[in-house]
């Protein structure tokens, strides 16, 4: 076992949707450090653009390549698989990443905020895939699958509202359907995996972490007592993308540093004391 070329992940080609910000920035990064060529694309391409020659000036042996690309609507994914077709004629990784969500409380959560929420984290992520289904199958092996890596969230794993009920509800999409499509791609040597992070500092959670008082206030209900970070995502990419990953697919990686395996309190103790 080559243990120096374990996370390397020379010559490989990736997409990152909503690569320009948050945990699509931090996956990019060590995508770029791990000597991929990364694609980043968002609503913002010129946001993409910059992000793009940030991680160019890194000094890593990949390279990052910015533009726009909208996952919200079919024309926008048809566009976006245009233009990542002009980039490159291969496809190792397919980092879906893109999301948004909407809070408000129950009794007032608009009916607006299904169909917008569901279209971008579930229906694009999903269009996404199947129309790169072509360019994946034909860089992948049995030795090497093509990976694609979803993101949802450990909301989508444990009853947590938040008041961002359609946004639960489609991480939870987002966890089944990886489970179904890593069933379904498995004979074309394409592995599914699905990310469920916990709190991360970017700007959908910006609300809540956008200085070090509410950073450490979100992190102290963290069982493992911190929000995540850069390296928490780099970490898991690296492995789930790299060849220790080769032989995993269906899985949800619980990058939440333990809100997945939170539960009631223990049910006897109080009688006890
Ligand atoms: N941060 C957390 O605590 C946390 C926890 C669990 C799961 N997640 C998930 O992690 C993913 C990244 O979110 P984040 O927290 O890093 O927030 P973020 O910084 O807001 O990132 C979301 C990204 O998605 C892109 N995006 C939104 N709508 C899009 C569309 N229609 N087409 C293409 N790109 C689109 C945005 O870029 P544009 O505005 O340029 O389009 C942005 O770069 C999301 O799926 C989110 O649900 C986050």
């Amino acid at each position: 076992m080559d243990i120096q070329t374990l996370f390397s992940l020379d010559g490989k080609v990736a997409l990152v949707t909503g690569g320009a910000t948050g945990i699509g920035r931090m996956a990019a990064e060590a995508l770029v450090r791990a000597g991929a060529t990364v694609l980043i694309a968002s609503r913002k391409g010129e946001a993409c653009e910059v992000v793009a020659a940030e991680l160019n000036e890194l000094g890593a042996s990949g390279k990052a390549i910015g533009f726009a690309g909208d996952v919200g609507t079919e024309a926008g994914v048809d566009a976006l698989v245009a233009s990542v077709k002009e980039h490159t004629v291969t496809l190792d990784i397919l980092m879906n990443n893109a999301g948004i969500t909407w809070g408000a409380p129950l009794g007032d959560f608009p009916f607006k905020a299904w169909s917008k929420v569901m279209d971008v984290n579930v229906a694009g992520l999903f269009d996404l895939t199947q129309k790169l289904l072509p360019m994946l199958k034909a860089s992948a092996t049995v030795d090497d699958p093509a990976r694609v890596v979803n993101v949802g969230s450990v909301m989508g794993e444990r009853e947590m509202g938040d008041g961002a009920y359609s946004y639960a509800a489609s991480k939870a999409a987002v966890i089944h359907l990886s489970k179904i499509m890593a069933k379904e791609l498995a004979g074309n040597a394409i592995t599914v995996n699905a990310l469920a992070p916990g709190p991360f500092v970017s700007r959908m959670t910006a609300f809540a972490t956008h200085d070090e008082d509410m950073r450490s206030k979100v992190g102290d209900d963290v069982p493992l007592k911190r929000v995540g970070r850069d390296e928490d995502i780099g970490g898991c990419m690296l492995f789930l993308c790299g060849r220790g990953g080769a032989y995993i697919t269906g899985a949800v990686i619980p990058v939440s540093g333990g809100i997945n395996v939170m539960s009631g309190p223990n049910i006897f103790e109080q009688a006890l004391h």
